[in-house]
């Protein structure tokens, strides 16, 4: 397995194009399924998750052609014909929003089986809501052995549904069936995340009928078919947030493009909180740091959108690690997401963690060592680290890093990073 080698101490200088969201790729992939002509996505991240999904949606029966295009990399779905929908363990469990492609399968045949996703490293994570949700849609559901059974044979009907928490997942899962239920399907206390905004608009350049995008209310009335689009995924937050964390903890200046300054505000605004100069621009932002000053320790909690993202909360505990004072982190959405705090203090850096909260006290500097990264945030929180550690610092089972990032140490080296992949090691420590 591979493991990427860091050496500490350069400054970020240049600037980094930002891809687009894998989080919202791989809904948009499970839109495929919903009709049976092509649907093209521009701006397509090449990735572990969306190659996965690839994978699993050619099983059912869709074409799938990545192809470089006018406006880089996208993909053609065809999914003429379905041919199974049959989602087995095997693929499902390499990625867990592969689960999504029940609701799909459900609306357009009528019938799917499913395997369950598993575990995960970053706490529970059950599917509960998205069941709950199938089956208020007028889906019979049965589990057996790993697997979920679900039936619609005269299809899926409108129907109100309450969550009683806000799940991304099961907004997007419930979404994807609902566009071709038959009648009005209302969703109350729907996650508003900007990747739900780009999956209803993409569904409703296909022919869907959906009201309140952006807001916790969706109204969906169903269609008996949908067309096939050109849909642009919108351009990932989540990377983007992660490279501006990275240009404030090396220092320098770092400009994001093809990417959406308003989608990170809530890390933006701690950011300046803590002494980073930010500037938006037309297609993205700036990140300004000098390094001789060193940043003010604050505090983050995880809150859904448009609170501070669950899935920045590692990448912001490595710049607190070098700031001046105790930050203090609360996770909200996920009870087992600190798994990185050790990885970070076998850099040297002073963090306790105590049920939901983090208490980061900065030190003056960290020092390379081997790590591991241990879910697909907390591996870019090392690497982040990495860049100001002294010396080396190797982080191994980057396959983590694989899924959600592409070609890092490219866009990072680029900026003046040493930073380099090391092929086949790395996992043993
Ligand atoms: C979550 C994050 C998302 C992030 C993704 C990957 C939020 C609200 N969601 O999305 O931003 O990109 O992880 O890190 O920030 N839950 C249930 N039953 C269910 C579904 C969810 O109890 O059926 C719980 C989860 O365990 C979790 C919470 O609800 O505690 C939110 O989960 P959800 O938003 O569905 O998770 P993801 O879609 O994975």
């Amino acid at each position: 397995m591979d493991s990427i080698a860091i050496q500490g101490g350069a400054q970020l200088n240049g600037s980094i194009p930002v891809s687009g969201a894998k989080n919202s790729a791989i809904k948009l992939m499970a839109a495929s399924i919903l009709t049976d002509q092509p649907l093209l996505l521009t701006n397509m991240p090449r990735l572990a998750d969306t190659r996965f999904l690839g994978q699993l949606l050619r099983q059912f029966g869709v074409e799938v052609t990545e192809r470089d295009g006018a406006d880089g990399q996208e993909t053609l779905f065809d999914g003429r014909e379905i041919r199974s929908t049959f989602a087995p363990y095997d693929l499902v469990r390499q990625m867990r929003a592969s689960f999504n492609v029940l609701g799909p399968l459900l609306a357009r045949t009528g019938h799917a089986r499913v395997s369950l996703p598993g575990g995960c490293t970053i706490g529970a994570r059950p599917v509960d809501l998205h069941l709950d949700a199938l089956s208020k849609l007028g889906a019979s559901i049965e589990l057996e052995e790993g697997y979920v059974s679900a039936m619609a044979p005269k299809g899926l009907r409108g129907a109100e549904i309450e969550f009683p928490f806000v799940s991304v997942g099961a907004t997007e899962h419930t979404l994807l069936a609902a566009v071709l239920a038959d009648g009005v399907t209302v969703l109350k206390r729907a996650a508003r995340e900007p990747e739900i905004g780009d999956l209803a608009r993409c569904l409703i350049a296909m022919g869907a009928r959906i009201e309140g995008v952006d807001t916790d209310t969706l109204t969906i009335t169903g269609v008996t078919s949908l067309n096939g689009a050109t849909w642009s995924v919108i351009p990932d937050r989540i990377e983007m947030g992660s490279y501006a964390v990275a240009a404030a903890m090396a220092g320098g200046e770092v400009r994001l493009t093809r990417a959406r300054a308003d989608l990170i505000a809530s890390l933006t605004d701690k950011m300046v909180e803590a002494g980073v100069e930010i500037a938006p621009t037309e297609d993205g932002v700036i990140i300004k740091r000098d390094p001789s000053q060193r940043l003010k320790a604050v505090d983050v909690a995880t809150e859904v959108y448009p609170g501070f993202a669950t899935d920045l909360q590692a990448q912001f505990m490595a710049l607190m690690t070098t700031a001046e004072g105790v930050s203090t982190i609360h996770e909200n959405i996920f009870e087992n997401r600190f798994m990185h705090a050790p990885e970070l203090a076998r850099l040297g850096a002073d963090i306790s963690v105590q049920a939901g909260e983090a208490k980061v006290t900065g030190v003056a500097e960290l020092r390379g060592a081997p790590v591991m990264a241990t879910d697909l945030r907390a591996s870019v929180s090392l690497v982040i680290a990495g860049l100001v550690a002294q010396g080396e610092t190797t982080v191994g089972r980057v396959y983590h890093l694989d899924r959600g990032f592409e070609r890092l140490e490219e866009k990072l080296g680029a900026c003046g990073a040493t930073i380099r992949r090391i092929k086949g090691s790395g996992d043993e420590h």
